[in-house]
C-alpha cells in the first residue's frame, strides 16, 4: 500500500544519532522513492567533509550552504530527504520545509543518542572537552524545536531500522 509515489518530500529531522540517514534510506527503498541527504549534498558541492567545512569555513558558512541545499532539494522530485541535526533550527528552514515538504522528527532519548555518537569522529559539534555534556545541552535546547515538526516517531534504540520504517509509514499514512 505504501509503494506509490510520494506526494511530498519527507524531511527527516532530529538529533545527530537519531537515525535520520539510516531510517531515511530504508524508508526511501520501501517507498521506491529517491533518497537524498543534505550533509552529503553539501559535501559534494563543497568538495570537502562536514568537519572540514566547520573547521575551515565555520559553522555560519555551513548553515548557509545547508539552507541553500535544502531549498534546492525541495524544488526537485519528491524524495526522502535526511537533514543534519541543525537544519530544522532556523525558522526560515522550518518554514520552507513545512511549506514544501513534510517534516518528520525521529525522537530519540539522550542515552540512545549518546550510545550511537560516542565513538564517532564525524560530529564537529561534539569535539569539546565534554562531548556527553555538550550533547545533553544541544538536546535540551533543540527538543522543543524538533517537536514543531509535522510528524514524529519514537526512535527507542530497540527497534530495528525496518521496524522504524514501519512506524514512519504508519504516521505518514
Ligand atoms: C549537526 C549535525 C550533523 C551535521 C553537522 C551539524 C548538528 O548531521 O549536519 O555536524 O547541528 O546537529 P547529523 O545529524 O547527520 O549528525
Amino acid at each position: 500500500p505504501h509503494s506509490g509515489r510520494l506526494k511530498k518530500t519527507v524531511v527527516m529531522v532530529g538529533m545527530m544519532g537519531a537515525g535520520k540517514t539510516a531510517v531515511g534510506r530504508a524508508l526511501a527503498a520501501r517507498l521506491g522513492a529517491p533518497f537524498l541527504d543534505s550533509d552529503a549534498e553539501i559535501e559534494k558541492a563543497a568538495d570537502r567533509t562536514v568537519p572540514e567545512i566547520f573547521e575551515r569555513d565555520g559553522e555560519p558558512f555551513f548553515r548557509q550552504k545547508e539552507s541553500q541545499v535544502i531549498s534546492r532539494l525541495l524544488d526537485g522530485e519528491c524524495c526522502v530527504l535526511s537533514t543534519g541535526g541543525g537544519a530544522f533550527l532556523a525558522a526560515a528552514n522550518r518554514e520552507m520545509i513545512s511549506a514544501r515538504g513534510v517534516s518528520l522528527w525521529l525522537n530519540a532519548d539522550l542515552p540512545v543518542l549518546w550510545n550511537r555518537v560516542k565513538h564517532k569522529e564525524t560530529r564537529p559539534l561534539l569535539r569539546t572537552g565534554n562531548p556527553r555534556g555538550t550533547l545533553e545541552e544541544i538536546f535540551n535546547a533543540r527538543v522543543p524545536i524538533y517537536s514543531e515538526a509535522d510528524l514524529s516517531v519514537v526512535s527507542d534504540g530497540y527497534a530495528s531500522i525496518e521496524q522504524m520504517v514501519d512506524r514512519v509509514l504508519s504516521v505518514l499514512a
